[in-house]
């Protein structure tokens, strides 16, 4: 058989990326190809988001767009991957044109149902039965040893990488779909998570990023040490060609808060950025919600950060419109932007998903015209804020990751000679566009800040 080709593209979030640059390099290792181009493609992968309803219209009318191209080429594999692919199971197989639909804990199954698929000409299904059942423990080691196998470099930028350090999540906030879809919350072990940075290291990669959907409540026990997130930065930081370590996202809680913000002041490599989402600032909606936290107790959390870790970048992420959220808990909503001065916060409107708690039990009460106000508001009062704090790096000397080459070089403004507009990231995720040779992409620079806007910095190479 020759080498068959296949395109991948990615609908989700980090965790979902992460396993689409899994799946890529363990395809390639199995003798497959990978294109840019969905024209030439013998397969076809998309890796889905449940997370809101519109991640997965998306998909669904991306379905209907590979159909149009299967009519010409109709021994065309189309998979489903991921999060969608396991909360709808063998529903998707009804759409004529998928072949293959393949859950997040089934990927290292992927290059076998592809050729089970195109050998056997029938349709593959791969997911959990009882994705809220303990993961037995060959599932368990099959992730372990895919995940550590392949390579995961972020293939635009070839110096960062993600690891994930948990998969699964525990926490059942009420609006959310994630731990229907991706199952129990389940800490790696530590010293696996260690050689694979290790490895990525010695390939050149200079930053790493860890994922786990509350990366602070990284536990595991070992001999009789139990290992926190706090631990295993000061254990990443010690690998050598590691030079920036970032960590998303977190859960509002007490337990190794602290030891996490010492960590992050005392080890130079842990940059000095937190993600972690209010959802709300009313403690009548929290509740409802199931956050374990109140709008008083999530600030003080903030407050520590800040006198533990000065100059610290705070991001947080909201949902408006949640079930009966009245003008005065969205006012709470505001208020609680405007104490928490964020660098950048992401606003949601509420998307009832289908089994969660919220979605059972609470009627979708606020109409759209009036999430899609809140959201306006909200993003306008953060808006403000970002601008305020952007500013204050005007004059100043940054020192970024380069990623490459700007795709939008209308962006800037500045005179850059012979050289291409290219943007890198700074410790605290400010993206920065500057002139400079594309020998720099993966390299970390210096650039003065010449102007800025509320979420980039555009300067001059020094
Ligand atoms: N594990 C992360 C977030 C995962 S989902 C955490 O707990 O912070 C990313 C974001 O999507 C969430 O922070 C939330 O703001 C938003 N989100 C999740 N479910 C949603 C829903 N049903 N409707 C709208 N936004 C949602
Ligand atoms: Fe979803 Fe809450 Fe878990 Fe985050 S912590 S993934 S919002 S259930
Ligand atoms: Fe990520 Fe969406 Fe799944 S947010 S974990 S891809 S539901």
């Amino acid at each position: 058989m020759d080498s068959k080709k296949v395109h991948i593209k990615s609908f989700g979030c980090q965790m979902n990326k992460l396993d689409t640059a899994l799946v890529s390099t363990s395809l390639e290792q199995a003798g497959f190809s990978i294109t840019e181009n969905v024209k030439d493609a013998d397969v076809v992968l998309i890796n889905t988001c449940s997370v809101r309803e519109h991640a997965e219209q998306r998909v669904i009318s991306h379905i209907g767009h590979l159909k149009h191209i299967k009519e010409s080429k109709p021994d065309m594999i189309v998979g489903i991957i991921g999060c969608m692919a396991q909360r709808l199971g063998d529903k998707l197989l009804e759409h004529k044109t998928v072949n293959i639909v393949c859950g997040p804990a089934q990927i290292p199954q992927i290059a076998a149902l592809i050729t089970q698929a195109q050998e056997q000409k029938k349709n593959e299904l791969a997911v959990t039965e009882h994705i809220r059942k303990a993961v037995e423990e060959n599932e368990n080691q099959a992730l372990e040893d895919f995940e550590s196998a392949y390579s995961n470099e972020d293939e635009r930028n070839p110096a960062q990488a993600f690891v994930r350090i948990m998969r699964g999540c525990n926490n059942f906030c009420t609006y959310c779909i994630v731990p229907y879809v991706r199952g129990p919350e389940v800490s790696r072990p530590p010293e696996t998570i260690l050689e694979q940075i290790r490895k990525l290291a010695d390939n050149g990669v200079k930053q790493v990023t860890l994922l786990g959907q509350t990366v602070n409540s990284y536990q595991y026990k070992k001999d009789s040490k139990v290992w926190s997130l706090a631990d295993l930065l000061l254990a990443v930081n010690d690998i050598n060609g590691i030079e920036w370590i970032k960590f998303v996202t977190n859960y509002p809680a007490e337990e190794y808060f602290e030891d996490i913000m010492h960590a992050m002041a005392d080890s130079p490599k842990v940059c000095k950025y937190l993600h972690m989402p209010a959802q709300s600032g009313s403690d009548r909606i929290l509740k409802a919600m199931n956050r374990k936290y109140t709008a008083a107790g999530y600030l003080e959390l903030l407050d520590k950060a800040r006198s533990i870790v000065p100059g610290i970048a705070i991001a947080g992420d909201f949902i408006v419109g949640f079930p009966d959220e009245t003008e005065e808990d969205f006012q709470d909503t505001v208020k609680l932007v405007q104490k928490a001065q964020y660098r950048n916060a992401f606003i949601f409107k509420y998307s009832p998903r289908p089994g969660t708690t919220s979605e059972k039990r609470l009627e979708d009460t606020i109409p759209d015209e009036v999430k899609q106000r809140r959201n306006v508001e909200l993003l306008s009062v953060q808006e403000k804020i970002s601008e305020e704090l952007s500013k204050e790096y005007s004059g100043k000397e940054v020192k970024i990751l380069v990623e490459g080459l700007s795709k939008k070089p209308h962006l800037n403004s500045s005179e850059g000679g012979n050289n291409p507009q290219l943007i890198g990231r700074t410790e605290t995720d400010y993206i920065v566009v500057f002139n400079g040779p594309v020998s720099l992409a993966g390299k970390y620079a210096w650039v003065k800040i010449t102007k800025s806007s509320p979420l980039t910095l555009f300067g001059e190479l020094i």
